[in-house]
Parts: structure tokens; sequence; C-alpha cells
């Protein structure tokens, strides 16, 4: 393992192959709007997620499935727009590419050309490799995504750690190889624990970017508006928060409202 890092003006999916063989950790947040993207950009992510969890934390659903493919189109061209270094990764939401995988390649199109977007990522194994290979095929990237799959929640009927029993763990190495050797150019794993992220990480050559998957895997993910604390009420253990930007908006939401009701805003200064 080194840790030299190659400066990447643009990061590209051979860019995340690169910095896996060379042992460079990568790092991912979520991002669904021009000027927050902007920022994290700026800052020097290698690949902004515009995830389906903007359904949780834009739009205020209790899951991820009730956003459409529009609003996602929406949120990644937003995104596009700002962004000029990281790769930029977009979901397929749910029920645009499960029925079958000429479906699957029609939304992975829309985005493409909708969106100015870089490469798609989905949820599941063995079930969606069709949909995947009929996408790759187009000249898509994709992403993969195991472990805790959001969108099946009703299925799995709970947010707890996945993959703990063996046949589950089996499955999910096999699923990782499989994505690998059609051409994913790499996977999320969610929530499962640490040693088998990190036998996974081993296994396969492409990047395996971990939420909640210990530190043995090749890059991490978070939701920016998690890790930026805008929310008090999620709080699950793999969430480290590195502001407390819901207390600091409060305060000066309450500073701002407090100068207007006493007359204090705008001052001389502020007027023409
Ligand atoms: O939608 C999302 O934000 C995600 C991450 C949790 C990986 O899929």
């Amino acid at each position: 393992m080194s840790s030299a890092k190659k400066n990447y003006t643009r990061i590209t999916t051979k860019s995340l192959t690169e910095m896996k063989a060379n042992g460079e950790k990568i790092a991912m947040l979520t991002a669904y709007d021009y000027t927050l993207a902007g920022i994290v950009d700026q800052a020097g992510i290698d690949i902004i997620l515009v995830g389906d969890s903007a359904s949780n934390v834009m739009a205020g659903h209790e899951t991820t499935l009730p956003i459409t493919l529009d609003q996602m189109i929406y949120h990644a061209s937003s995104v596009v727009r700002a962004v000029e270094r990281a790769l930029v990764v977009v979901d397929l939401p749910f029920g645009t590419y499960q029925a079958d995988s000429k479906e699957a390649l029609r939304s992975a199109i829309r985005i493409m050309k909708e969106s100015g977007a870089h490469a798609v990522k989905l949820e599941g194994g063995k079930e969606v490799k069709e949909s995947i290979e009929r996408i790759l095929k187009a000249g898509i990237p994709v992403m993969g995504h195991l472990g805790l799959t959001p969108q099946s929640i009703y299925k799995f009927g709970t947010y707890t750690v996945r993959a703990r029993e063996e046949e589950e763990a089996k499955q999910l190495i096999t699923d990782a190889q499989m994505l690998e050797q059609i051409g994913c150019f790499g996977v999320v794993l969610e929530k499962i624990p640490a040693a088998l992220a990190g036998k996974v990480a081993q296994e396969i050559s492409i990047p395996v970017i971990g939420i909640g998957a210990g530190n043995q895997v090749d890059g991490q993910v978070l939701v920016l508006h998690d890790m930026l604390g805008m929310s008090k009420e999620f709080s699950p253990r793999f969430l480290r928060r590195y502001l407390d930007l819901n207390t600091s908006i409060s305060q000066a939401v309450q500073s701002y409202t407090s100068d207007v009701k006493k007359g204090d805003f705008p001052n001389d200064k502020e007027q023409y």
C-alpha cells in the first residue's frame, strides 16, 4: 500500500480503479442541489452521489421509494452544473429498472442524456444482473449497491445490519464477484459487518465503498445532510457528524427573526 496521492483534475471511473490499486481511499458524499454540490466538489470530494436518499432528506418521505425518475434527473442536472472535478453518480430510483432490462436501459439513458451525469448506481445482485449488463453494453458506467438496500425496506422490514448470517454473507460475496465480473466500476456496501466488507474489498479488484461497513474497504460514503448535522433524529452508529448545522441554522434564523422584529435589520448601511 502506498500513501502517495496523485492529483486528479477530473475523477473518472479509471481514476477510482487506480486509487484502489494504489491504496488511496476514496471519499464519496451525496449532494442534490447546485449550491452544496459546488462546495463539496471544490472541497475535493472524489465522487458525488445524487442518491435517492433525496426522497428522505429533500422531500421528507419516510423511504426512498416515492422519488421519481424526473425528480432524480432534476436533482442530478442541478448537481452536474456545479461540478468540475468529482465523478457524478446518480441512483436509478425504485421502479425504474426492476421490471425488465429494457426499461432499466431506458431509465439509465434518460439520466445520462438529460442530466449530464457520469454513471448510474442501482441496488441488488443477481436479480438485477440482466439490467446491469444491458446498461453496461450501452456504454454507461454502473456502480452496484449490496447489503442494506433501502429500496427493499418493505421486504427486510427493518434497517438493521445485513448479512450477519452465513448464507446471506455468502450470497453477498457471490453478488459482489458477479458485479465485478460483468463490468461494474465499483460497489457500495451498506450496513454489513466490517469483516465481511473487508473480505469483499480484498476479493474483488473494483473499489468497494462502505457506509456502515467498517474501515477495511476502499472508500466511504455518507449522506451529506447527515454528516453536516442537519438532522438531530437520525443517529446510527456509523454516522460521524462533522458539524452541528441544525443548531447553527436555527440560531441564525432566531437572530434574524429577532433583528427583523426589533427593526434592527436592515440598518443604515444595509439599504439604498
Ligand atoms: O441514496 C443514497 O444516499 C445512498 C447512499 C446511502 C449510499 O444510496
